[in-house]
């Protein structure tokens, strides 16, 4: 069912107080950076968040630090300041934060420097450097939310990797695509058969008959099996979860394969960042594509033109077979469908279909909590009692027909190989 005018609002909008940004800058911890774009005393990062700009910066003792970009005294921005001896001094008259955004040096005040500066702070947030990247919570009060602690956090470095990229469109579209695994097949055909060189289970994944789909509710969201009939009576499983508000965890094509997980950030109502983060529980993932990138903040591409040359779609590689003409990277050919959507699209006249139940769970968790939210109430999957993003597991595997899903997504992890070092 498409949803109303005031649904696709509902969902969409972030900024300047929409219940939807309110509700997620209360009650999640929002990703801001990759830890290795902070250098102990190197530039800050100017990050935007929910429609609000915010500095990030890691002091000289190694601390990371989330402030508010403009500085206290007459609104310069931090952005620009130096970071020297534990503090961000800001380059117009030399104020210096430190960490916890109190100001600690004003020198072009001529009174008691103490008695000035104990009233004088821009606002801080709490920061978790976890998982090669930066995270912040921007709510009020005293007290998180629980962290995400999703299965790649305690994972050494050489097992994970994390990129990603700024996207000028609404958040939305891009969460929707993480769970929509109709798109797979049709859209990123050529690019998985490049990247994987046609590997038989992706190829089994994406080119056999839509599956049967079942749901499941979960305290974090919802997961989802996507079974199909094999000969021999086999069925192959896949299991992927959506953690609210935005993780889409897409199971590895085989056991010892990395694990990817999709997340969507709002910059602001029209722009997001695309996080995406593989890791291997079993191995170091080596050389690929996105560990191999030399910057992780721009990755994977864009499209490579506008809306007057479509998006730069090659349409002589077209000719020669490639299904998209965005050879690029598997996040080019997604990036491609959320800019050719529009901005926000428009949710009410389109025309879904019976593979779209996954799409559509992501929209009603959303506004539920949303909803809740305006209610004056706590989101109920931001603080279930049961929550546990530790257990958390998309698995995929063939099993003899009749056997339950479940079995194969409740089994204990095989022997992961965990480092106690993030
Ligand atoms: S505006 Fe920052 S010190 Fe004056
Ligand atoms: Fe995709």
């Amino acid at each position: 069912m498409p949803l109303t005018k005031e649904e696709n609002e509902l969902l969409t909008r972030v900024e300047n107080g929409a219940p939807m940004g309110e509700m997620i800058r209360q009650h999640y911890w929002l990703p801001a950076v990759p830890s290795i774009k902070l250098e102990a005393d190197g530039a800050p990062v100017r990050i935007r968040l929910l429609g609000t700009n915010y500095i990030a910066f890691r002091t000289t003792d190694g601390t990371a630090a989330v402030l508010d970009e403009q500085c206290a005294h007459r609104k310069a921005s931090l952005a620009l300041g130096r970071n020297e001896h534990n503090g961000i001094r800001c380059i117009y008259h030399g104020w210096k934060f430190n960490a916890r955004g109190e100001l600690i040096e004003a020198p072009n005040h001529t009174g008691d420097q103490d008695a000035f500066c104990k009233h004088v702070r821009v606002n801080r947030y709490s920061v978790a450097d976890r998982g090669g990247i930066v995270w912040v919570w921007l709510g009020k009060g005293e007290t998180p939310p629980p962290f995400p602690d999703l299965p790649f956090m305690d994972l050494p470095s050489s097992q994970r990797s994390v990129t990603s990229a700024e996207v000028p469109t609404n958040w939305v579209q891009a969460v929707e695509a993480s769970m929509d695994s109709s798109h797979v097949g049709v859209l990123h055909e050529s690019t998985t058969q490049i990247t994987a060189g046609g590997g038989n289970e992706r190829l089994l994944m994406t080119k056999a008959l839509a599956p049967k789909m079942e749901f499941e509710d979960q305290p974090y969201g919802y997961r989802y099996a996507a079974l199909r009939q094999l000969p021999d009576d086999k069925v192959y499983a896949r299991i992927n979860n959506f953690v609210m508000p935005w993780y889409g965890i897409i199971c590895p094509p085989d056991a010892t394969s990395p694990t990817t997980v999709f997340f969507s950030v709002p910059i602001d109502d029209l722009t997001h960042r695309g996080w995406f983060v593989q890791y291997n529980t079993h191995r170091p993932l080596g050389m690929t594509v996105m560990s191999a990138t030399p910057d992780v903040w721009n990755f994977p591409p864009l499209p490579p033109g506008e809306a007057k040359d479509n998006w730069g779609q090659n349409r002589d590689l077209m000719k020669r077979g490639h299904q998209t003409g965005f050879p690029q990277h598997l996040g080019t050919e997604d990036f491609a469908m959320f800019i050719s959507q529009g901005q926000i699209y428009d949710r009410t006249t389109e025309q879904l279909c019976s593979a779209d139940g996954a799409v559509i769970r992501v929209r009603q968790l959303l506004m539920r909590a949303a909803r809740e939210h305006m209610e004056g109430k706590a989101p109920t999957l931001a603080h279930h009692p049961d929550l546990n993003y530790r257990t958390i597991r998309s698995v995929g595997g063939v099993m003899p027909a009749g056997t339950d899903w479940r079995t194969l997504a409740d089994a204990p992890a095989v022997a992961p190989a965990r480092a106690a070092t993030s």
